[in-house]
């Protein structure tokens, strides 16, 4: 992405008392390479952390950290009026909270309620703080109100713990910073159906069949795609994941529910990207209670395939650009290959699942494009919400021709 996206830009950056807040020194030196004009805030405890001089000396500007001394030049006021947008990052759940409540005992609190420009906020947290209902509820209050939240990773957090709490890469940041402020909308007018997610097929009331996937790749695409100006509905099986901005997501459970949120909603879309793991086995004959151990003789349970929805999808085309991922072990390009042909897609991304890099779960990618006419294309790994780019320049490139072998007059809307 051009480096020039972010120049003359006014930002507030908005640092909380996380153990995070030392990324937010490289976030810092980031956004001022990429020409951005940076006001730092910290909140009393992020000073605990790394010293407002710190910031000081390579933003070139002040720290603003207190509300009263703020007060005297009145910056608590200027600042959000002067800026193109505010960044919160890290945000600690404490920070997170208040925001959502509009609470405004601090410096950053009060800039909140004044702020006419976006907002996006980078929570970052320990254990499994993010997934507590409260966080949840939160950081969902603060969306609809129209806030960016940019999602925490996975991964070892500072506690020495694994958990859903690591502030998001730079990189990850970064484009959501440039996607805002300098957005491409060259998706608009563009009606885009996706999949993402595991599907789960019960076995009986308290157990299921299910899969790895995180859905983390498709709601990459669909924030991506929707910030590109398309229309998008998310087709989502269960995930933790929060509905990105501007998409309309269906919750569905099972590959039958998938299938029939997509056929309901196909011939609306112009494009079909297929992120989801669906489920290829389900019980025969789900039990309605649940089974007891002691109930279970040794047989083996019977299972029956699901329906293959890609398949069924491709069956009743007209004008849809169909895109497929395929989840392989080994030999991608060739099993890619076939998955292509068999299911008639313009595109099929192949990534590499089992092992220490697997698509699935993890926050980054690396896949090999797979198209009828032209070799196979190899992306480097790269952050899932950065490969969702990269992927729709792909997809949008995609040969007129491909595209017009289906093609009907655009009446469906
Ligand atoms: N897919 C689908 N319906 C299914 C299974 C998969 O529509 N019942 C879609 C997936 O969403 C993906 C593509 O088909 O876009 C390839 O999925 P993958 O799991 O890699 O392959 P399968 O078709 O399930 O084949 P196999 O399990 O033999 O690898």
């Amino acid at each position: 992405m051009s480096s020039s996206r972010l120049a003359g830009k006014r930002l507030i950056l908005a640092v909380t008392g996380s153990i995070a807040a030392y990324k937010a020194v490289g976030l810092l030196r980031l956004l001022t390479q990429q020409g951005a004009e940076v006001q730092v805030v910290m909140t009393e405890s992020s000073t605990r952390f790394v010293a407002p001089l710190t910031f000081e000396v390579l933003s070139g500007s002040p720290v603003t950290c207190d509300l009263f001394s703020s007060h005297q030049d009145m910056k608590h006021l200027s600042l959000p009026e002067q800026a193109d947008l505010m960044l919160v990052a890290p945000c600690t759940a404490n920070t997170l909270a208040k925001l959502a409540l509009g609470l405004a005992d601090n410096v950053l609190g009060t800039m909140a309620l004044t702020l006419q420009c976006p907002m996006v906020i980078c929570p970052a947290m320990d254990g499994e703080m993010w997934l507590h209902p409260t966080v949840q509820a939160h950081a969902k209050t603060l969306k609809d109100r129209g806030a960016t939240i940019v999602e925490p990773e996975k991964g070892e957090l500072a506690s020495g713990q694994w958990g859903h709490g690591r502030l998001a890469t730079e990189e990850n940041i970064l484009a959501t910073l440039q996607g805002i402020l300098q957005p491409r909308r060259d998706w608009r007018g563009e009606r885009v159906l996706i999949s993402a997610g595991p599907t789960q097929e019960p076995i009986d009331p308290v157990r299921f069949l299910s899969n790895g996937s995180s859905g983390k790749m498709g709601y990459a695409m669909a924030e991506a795609v929707a910030a590109r100006g398309a229309e998008v509905v998310l087709v989502s099986g269960p995930t933790h994941l929060v509905c990105p901005q501007d998409v309309t997501r269906v919750a569905v459970v099972t590959a039958d529910e998938m299938l029939q949120a997509l056929t309901a909603r196909f011939d609306w879309a112009t494009t079909l990207i297929m992120a989801a793991a669906v489920g290829d086995f389900r019980a025969q004959k789900p039990y309605s209670h649940k089974m007891k151990k002691e109930q279970w003789n040794g047989d083996a349970l019977p299972l029956e395939r699901t329906p293959d929805i890609l398949l069924a999808l491709s069956a009743q085309r007209t004008h849809q650009r169909m895109i497929g991922f395929a989840a392989e072990t080994e030999d991608l390009i060739e099993h890619g290959q076939i998955k292509l042909q068999r299911k008639q897609l313009d595109m099929l991304i192949a990534n590499q699942v089992g092992g220490e890099h697997s698509a699935f779960g993890n926050d980054s990618n690396e896949v090999i494009v797979l198209t009828s006419n032209a070799a196979p294309y190899p992306i480097p790994r790269a952050p899932k919400r950065h490969l969702a780019e990269t992927l729709l320049d792909c997809i949008k490139n995609l040969s007129t021709s491909s595209k017009s072998q289906h093609s009907v007059p655009s009446s469906t809307t």
